[in-house]
């Protein structure tokens, strides 16, 4: 809606638009001519508003389908291209994306207040979007967000995140938090350069610049973001493993946090869905095998079999069909 002056209006002999009161109650029609009595209705209003012109464009917008809307070869070189089958409808796909894109570079621009509150836009975006959709979702390829694994990583294991926060029955505070933690858990990569995620794949310089992420990620929650520990140690300890044999610390069990445990799970599962590590991965439910086959030494066996369990098995897709 837009505000319309008395003046505006009483200019006119025949209404070109509908009329609107403060309350968004219709007062005079398009088409309608101004009488004396209307020009007083109008008087006795202090503020009126008529809703905004529709353009060409946005009129033809309106008339193409979902599908040539969104996929569009700017938005696909701008995002990466869209998953055919996600219960995420295209419009979100492309607004989480993008809101997470825009989010980063603010963020490199150093208005870290503004990148904080882009991310938490995301975040709200992600929550809200997982409880319309979620009696729907029965593949875990339904939920995955396609396009280059630094940008859709960190959103891939938020979703997966609430959805699990959810299933293991956290409230909305922690749900919360742990969808942040999940958005910011690699934040510490964000000066690391290439796409590469899987250290085995790495040369001496770049491991070490790596291995660095998950303190610099703690620092910059901490220090920069100012979040609270609980988000910040997720990004300190998602790479650690039940049995001690993760990094950077290798501690072990209950040492790690309880939000940590739980992103650990969708971080690596996200990364296999990814090709991001060297195991051979080609669906879905390959890589829900492999996390059973990691089991309970590397994941924490509450989160980690709720994870299993909470979609179906049978989820075949392999990455290349969700693309159009
Ligand atoms: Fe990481």
């Amino acid at each position: 809606m837009i505000v319309v002056s008395s003046e505006e209006i009483i200019s006119q002999k025949v209404l070109p638009y509908d009329i609107y009161d403060e309350a968004g109650i219709k007062i005079l029609e398009a088409g309608e001519i101004l009488t004396p009595g209307k020009i007083l209705l109008v008087r006795n209003h202090e503020v009126l508003y008529r809703k905004e012109e529709k353009t060409f464009e946005d009129i033809h917008q309106d008339y193409l389908s979902d599908e040539e809307k969104y996929n569009t070869v700017e938005n696909t070189k701008k995002y990466g291209p869209l998953n055919k089958k996600s219960k995420i409808d295209f419009e979100t796909q492309i607004e989480l994306k993008s809101g997470y894109i825009n989010a980063l570079s603010v963020f490199n621009q150093n208005d870290v207040n503004r990148a904080k509150a882009m991310i938490l836009e995301v975040r709200d975006k992600i929550i809200k979007d997982s409880q319309l959709i979620k009696k729907n979702v029965q593949f875990f390829s339904e939920l995955k967000l396609l396009g280059e694994h630094k940008h859709t990583h960190p959103l891939n294991t938020a979703i997966y995140s609430v959805f699990l926060a959810n299933k293991l029955e956290y409230n909305e505070v922690q749900i919360m938090e742990i969808a942040l933690s999940a958005l910011l858990h690699d934040i510490g990569k964000i000066n690391l350069t290439g796409e590469i995620t899987d250290p085995t794949k790495m040369n001496k310089n770049e491991e070490a610049g790596y291995r660095k992420h998950p303190l610099l990620g703690h620092k910059l929650i901490k220090t920069e973001l100012k979040l609270s520990e609980n988000i910040a140690r997720v990004a300190l300890q998602h790479h650690e493993r039940m049995d001690g044999s993760g990094w950077p610390y290798g501690i072990s069990s209950t040492m790690i946090s309880e939000y940590a445990q739980i992103i650990a799970i969708c971080n690596h599962f996200d990364n296999m869905t990814s090709s991001a590590t060297n195991l051979e991965i080609s669906n879905f439910r390959e890589a829900l095998r492999a996390l059973l086959k990691a089991g309970s030494r590397t994941f924490s066996p509450k989160p980690l079999y709720s994870f299993v369990h909470m979609l179906s098995y049978g989820d075949t897709a392999t990455f290349e069909e969700l693309k159009f």
